[in-house]
């Protein structure tokens, strides 16, 4: 028996002054994706926004429904968009934002596990990494450098 660790690296940035430009453009659009969330049941708001290789910026939103499991989140209304939309274009970062009508959302929204594992999918079929830019309302702004940190050990269609 061996021992191993799986370890990654963040960055973890003070406010959205302090990202580069490109990211900083993408965080807007999220922010700005967020407020049009359908989201009347949890009251929970989420922006995606998702840059590909072509620059182009495809928008998401969670959906809500009656039927709550019926509903989407915002990284997958935001990826399937794209993937419809574009085709083959490889996915190069995906700015998150989450607030909240009832409290103040203070640290960054991090993707869900059905999320997590719908990402890998286009990151492990286009042989790069995704970029993930984690926000709240207030509070640190994280980058992930690859989705894979985040989702270590996944499945995928190596296995079929
Ligand atoms: N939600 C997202 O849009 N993204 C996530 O990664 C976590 C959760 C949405 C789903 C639901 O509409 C609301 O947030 C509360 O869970």
């Amino acid at each position: 028996m061996k021992k191993q660790t799986i370890s990654f690296e963040l960055s973890v940035f003070e406010s959205l002054e302090e990202l580069n430009e490109q990211d900083q453009k993408l965080m807007l659009k999220a922010m700005d994706a967020r407020k049009d969330a359908y989201a009347p049941y949890s009251n929970f708001m989420v922006g995606a926004a998702v840059l590909l290789e072509n620059d182009k910026v495809v928008i998401g939103n969670n959906q809500e429904n009656a039927s709550y499991p019926s509903g989407l989140c915002a990284e997958r209304v935001a990826v399937f968009q794209a993937g419809a939309k574009y085709p083959g274009v490889a996915i190069k970062s995906i700015a998150i934002t989450a607030m909240s009508r009832t409290h103040l959302v203070e640290k960054a929204a991090a993707p869900c596990g059905n999320c997590r594992q719908a990402i890998s999918e286009y990151e492990y079929k286009q042989k790069s990494p995704i970029e993930l830019l984690l926000m709240g309302e207030t509070g640190e702004i994280i980058k992930c450098h690859s989705l894979t940190d985040i989702l270590p050990l996944g499945f995928n269609n190596s296995y079929l």
